[in-house]
């Protein structure tokens, strides 16, 4: 059932350009030039009229959440909060009935982001759920939702679910702008045509597997890892450090890399390799700045950075290249190589990548 690979881990993350391609089929419609989601056109006058969107979540899911603020407010302006559902539970929220909830959750099972949802509808949110595992608590609960239609995902490490999240999550973004008109008729194609070219871009990510294997040996024992990144790929370095973490047992953390100076940057030393994530678009020259920072103090560079890019190579001890793409768009692509970095590095430690030791697939406790 692995298909001929050697952890489910890894099939998974190879699945990645057929699951996002079964989370937009149906509803991205470039010759009609709209996207059908039934879930939001039911709901589009209260999700429109909302006063704030928040969404609640945990783990892995939170992370895609995060991304979905950036490209939620980029192209709807309409503000977003995003809140670890145990923590939202239990700090008495100011929810109202003008709030749109979105809880996001591959299992659909997690107690706290389940308990948040309940809160939210007690107090007269509406409440739309994005799911994976169709029928589960969750989606039950929910006003409303969209699955991600990932298929199942079986390694404990989340990781075709956030991709499919990022991918729906976007969707209803560009469903929402389309209906306010935020965004003109050229810039919606643009944005469909360049949605529907993401599973081909994530396979050639996948493509350069030996290469991130080859870096991933030689960072294999370190003991800490830095993940950098800005604006739409702030969320995707806090989502790699996760991952290296819980499958390697390797400390790592993400930060935004601006904030790098204000702490983290004590720990920065020849030993230290900093994942740094520089696609062209999202605040280059200021993550390139950042990546001087880091080599000044001798610290090791992997720069994800677009196809052909100079720049950071020239300062970097390795990069690994992803295809170019809209700047909301390139989560979906960073996201891929640090999957690898850490499933290489688990392998390499001989780890258990599917079930790493104390965690379970659905967390249905709080
Ligand atoms: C990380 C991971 C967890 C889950 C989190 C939420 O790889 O799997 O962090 O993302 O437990 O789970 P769901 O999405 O099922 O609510």
């Amino acid at each position: 059932e692995k298909n001929g690979y050697d952890h489910f881990m890894l099939k998974e993350i190879h699945e990645q350009p057929e699951a996002i391609k079964d989370t937009y089929r149906g509803r991205l419609r470039i010759n009609e030039g709209i996207i059908k989601m039934a879930g939001i056109e039911d709901n589009l006058e209260k999700i429109l009229k909302a006063n704030r969107i928040i969404i609640v979540a945990c783990g892995t899911s939170w992370h895609a959440g995060l991304v979905a603020e950036y490209i939620f407010e980029d192209l709807v302006r309409i503000p977003v909060e995003v809140e670890y559902a145990s923590e939202f539970r239990y700090r008495n929220p100011v929810i109202t009935s003008n709030d749109v909830v979105i809880a996001i959750s591959q299992s659909g099972e997690t107690a706290d982001t389940l308990a948040a949802i309940k809160l939210a509808k007690q107090n007269g949110a509406f409440v739309f759920g994005v799911c994976n595992v169709v029928g589960s608590s969750i989606a039950r609960e929910s006003h409303a939702g969209a699955y991600t239609h990932a298929g199942p995902e079986i390694g404990v490490a989340s990781t075709k679910a956030f991709t499919t999240q990022i991918t729906v999550l976007t969707l209803i973004a560009l469903k929402l702008a389309q209906s306010k008109g935020m965004l003109s008729k050229t810039e919606f194609q643009q944005y469909l045509a360049e949605m529907e070219a993401i599973p081909a871009k994530v396979e050639k990510c996948l493509k350069i597997d030996d290469h991130v294997k080859y870096i991933s040996s030689i960072y294999k024992d370190s003991p800490n890892f830095l993940y950098l990144g800005r604006g739409y790929n702030f969320p995707v370095a806090l989502e790699g450090a996760l991952k290296l973490k819980e499958i390697s047992y390797i400390h790592a953390e993400g930060y935004p890399a601006a904030e790098m100076k204000h702490g983290p940057i004590a720990l920065i030393d020849e030993q230290m390799p900093v994942v740094v994530i520089a696609t062209k678009k999202g605040h280059y020259e200021k993550v390139v700045s950042n990546i001087q920072e880091i080599k000044s103090r001798k610290g090791k560079i992997i720069g994800i950075v677009t196809e052909g890019d100079e720049e950071v190579r020239s300062m970097a001890d390795f990069v690994i290249e992803v295809p170019e793409t809209l700047e909301g768009l390139t989560p979906l692509l960073t996201t891929i190589p640090l999957q690898l970095l850490s499933y290489h590095i688990a392998v390499m430690r001989g780890c258990n990548v599917d079930q790493p030791r104390n965690l379970a697939k659905s967390v249905t406790v709080e």
